[in-house]
C-alpha cells in the first residue's frame, strides 16, 4: 500500500521521513483498534484514520488520548486567550491565519474534532492525563497503541503498566515515541528498559527512535 504522510497544514510530532515510516510500521501490522495517547494536534491522528480507513472501510475505530489543556477555559476568553501567545509557528502565514484569523487553539478538541470530521462516527477524543484516564478506558480491544503521551518516567511507567495489564498475551502492538537517539529523552528511554525488562518482553528499535513492544 503507498502512504504519505500528510500534514494538513499543522504542526505534528513526526515532522518529515518519520511520518512515513510511522505509517509504515502502522500498515504493517494491519490493526482496526488504534489508541494514540497525545494527539497534540490531530495531524497524526488524521494520518492514523486515513490509514484505518483504508484498510478496513468504516470498520475501525481510533481514540486519541491528551490534555487538550486549555480549551474549556480560554474559550469564553474576550482578549488574546493565552494559547494564541504560546501557539508559535515557525511559518509567518500560518501564524496569522490560526492565530490572528482563526483564533483557533489547535490542540483543542474542537480543533482535532474538526480535522477528524471525516471519520466522526468512528472516533473518540478523551481530555484527560493518562495518570487517571488510562483507569476508565476499556482497552481490551486496541490492536495498536501509539504511546507518545507525557514524557516524565513516572507517566511512561504508568500507561506502560496500565496498557500491559489488557493486552498481555495478545500479541498487539506498543509503539513508543522518542526512545532512540534520533528522537532521544532519556526519561522514556529509562522508564521503557526498566518495564521491558522487568516484564520479560522483547523490544525493537526502530529507526534508531521508537520502541516497539509486543505484548
Ligand atoms: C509529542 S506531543 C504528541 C504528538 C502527536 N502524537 C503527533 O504525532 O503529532 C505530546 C502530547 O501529549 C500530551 N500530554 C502530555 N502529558 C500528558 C498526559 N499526562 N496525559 C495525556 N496527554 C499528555 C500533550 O498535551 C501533547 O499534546
Amino acid at each position: 500500500m503507498q502512504l504519505k504522510y500528510k500534514s494538513y497544514w499543522r504542526k505534528s510530532g513526526l515532522k518529515g521521513r518519520w511520518g512515513n515510516i510511522f505509517l509504515e510500521r502502522l500498515s504493517n501490522h494491519n490493526p482496526k483498534n488504534v489508541l494514540e495517547i497525545g494527539v497534540f494536534c490531530g495531524v497524526t491522528a488524521r494520518n492514523i484514520c486515513d490509514l484505518l480507513y483504508k484498510i478496513n472501510g468504516k470498520n475501525f475505530s481510533y481514540i486519541g488520548v491528551d490534555l487538550f489543556g486549555s480549551d474549556q477555559s480560554e474559550k469564553k476568553d474576550e482578549i488574546k486567550p493565552k494559547f494564541l501567545k504560546d501557539q508559535k509557528f515557525s511559518n509567518p502565514l500560518k501564524n496569522i491565519y490560526y492565530n490572528y484569523i482563526l483564533k483557533e487553539n489547535l490542540n483543542s478538541i474542537d480543533s482535532v474534532s474538526k480535522l477528524l470530521k471525516k471519520y466522526s462516527g468512528n472516533i473518540k477524543l478523551i481530555a484527560g492525563d493518562t495518570n487517571t484516564v488510562l483507569k476508565e478506558l476499556d482497552l481490551q480491544n486496541f490492536d495498536f497503541i501509539f504511546l507518545d503521551g507525557g514524557h516524565s518516567y513516572q507517566t511512561v511507567i504508568n500507561d506502560l503498566k496500565i496498557l500491559y495489564e489488557s493486552m498481555k498475551g495478545k500479541k498487539k502492538v506498543i509503539l513508543c515515541d522518542d526512545y532512540g537517539k534520533e528522537s532521544y529523552i532519556p526519561e522514556v528511554e529509562k522508564a521503557i528498559n526498566d518495564f521491558t525488562k522487568e516484564n520479560n518482553l522483547k523490544l525493537d528499535l526502530i529507526e534508531n527512535r521508537f520502541a516497539e513492544i509486543i505484548t
